[in-house]
């Protein structure tokens, strides 16, 4: 069986465009791989978290996960920082990786462009603690949002490169990206990445968002003044978000939506975006709420942990040795 990673930041509250981008992939490939599924929050404490809001947010995405149809029994669902292993491989990374590199990344190079001041070395480095994570477990594949690729890519830069230096030590992961709705816009600026921390609520979807608000903000989302529904996202990139956010939930193909809303207003499309919508957050809130209730995360985190961690102290022992760390038999 081979073997598929992933993460997400406990930063804000998780969006629409985590759950078509990311979580939705994790459910769907979790009979076919060998999963892991983790809490990136060794990631998220790259920008200033609140300790008492990173808890909370923490406790929220794994529910979140398990409400989205994630199974402990087929996954590994555990915490980063629990596993003291991805730090340490982190660190050993980042002495193999340049800074030209890290200063081509996406993310940094943005806040650098804007002139953006209080920019944590760990938000420079960190693309090297998530190649640590995906190499940690042999990763066949990552699935992740387009705005992650970049980083996986680097990542197989840094695992060529060590074994090319110290002989096949770490496997050469894939990014996975959904066909559909790999990067889903903001309601607001269709052209933005619908995002945790967008500054205006009405563009980002959150998935614990009162499903009635969140309704009214697909009946308030941008569109064009074309009145023509297609699927085109560089000249109508506000319907073509919606057509997207529509097919992800609803399993309806683009061609058969475009075809069906022929002759159809934007209003129609946003009523029926928004009740899908609406209906998707009713459920997925529903199980949330038993999940908390149910008090069972402890079990399933403490479980997932140690699972993790046994797996990643043997990988971190293979590397100490090939970097010739180790001294006592
Ligand atoms: P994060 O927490 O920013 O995002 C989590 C996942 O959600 C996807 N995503 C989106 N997909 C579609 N449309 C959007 N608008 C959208 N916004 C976010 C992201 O692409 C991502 O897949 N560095 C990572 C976390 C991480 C990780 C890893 C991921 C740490 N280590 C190892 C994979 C493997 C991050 O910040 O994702």
């Amino acid at each position: 069986m081979q073997t598929m990673l992933s993460g997400i930041k406990p930063t804000g509250r998780l969006t629409l465009g985590n759950y078509i981008g990311a979580i939705r992939q994790f459910v769907e490939y979790q009979d076919e791989y060998e999963m892991y599924i983790f809490i990136a929050n060794l990631h998220a404490i790259t920008v200033a978290q609140d300790p008492k809001e990173l808890k909370q947010n923490t406790k929220d995405l794994i529910a979140l996960y398990l409400a989205s149809g994630l199974d402990p029994e087929k996954v590994t669902l555990f915490l980063q920082s629990d596993v003291h292993q991805h730090a340490e491989l982190g660190w050993i990374l980042t002495c193999h990786s340049y800074m030209g590199e890290l200063q081509r990344m996406t993310q940094y190079k943005d806040k650098t462009a804007k002139g953006e001041t209080g920019i944590t070395a760990g938000l420079f480095t960190y693309p090297c603690l998530m190649a640590a994570d995906i190499l940690m477990y042999d990763a066949d594949y990552v699935p992740v949002g387009v705005d992650q690729k970049q980083h996986v890519e680097l990542t197989r830069d840094i695992a060529e490169r060590f074994n090319n230096r110290y002989g096949e030590t770490f496997r050469i992961p894939q990014p996975l990206t959904p066909k559909i709705g790999a990067k889903i816009y903001s309601l607001q600026n269709p052209t933005k990445k619908m995002s945790k921390s967008e500054e205006n609520p009405k563009g980002t979807i959150d998935l614990l968002d009162d499903p009635g608000v969140a309704r009214k903000k697909i009946m308030s989302a941008v569109t064009d003044s074309l009145s023509t529904i297609q699927y085109d996202p560089d000249t109508q990139p506000g319907v073509s978000n919606l057509l997207m956010i529509h097919s992800s939930l609803s399993g309806e193909s683009l061609e058969s939506l475009v075809s069906r809303f022929q002759g159809k207003g934007y209003g129609d499309l946003k009523k029926e975006t928004g009740g899908i919508v609406f209906d998707f957050l009713s459920d997925l809130q529903s199980r949330y709420r038993d999940i908390i209730a149910s008090g069972k995360i402890d079990e399933i985190l403490r479980e997932g942990n140690e699972k993790a961690s046994r797996i990643a102290e043997r990988k971190l022992r293979k590397v100490k040795k090939k970097l010739g760390f180790q001294i006592l038999k």
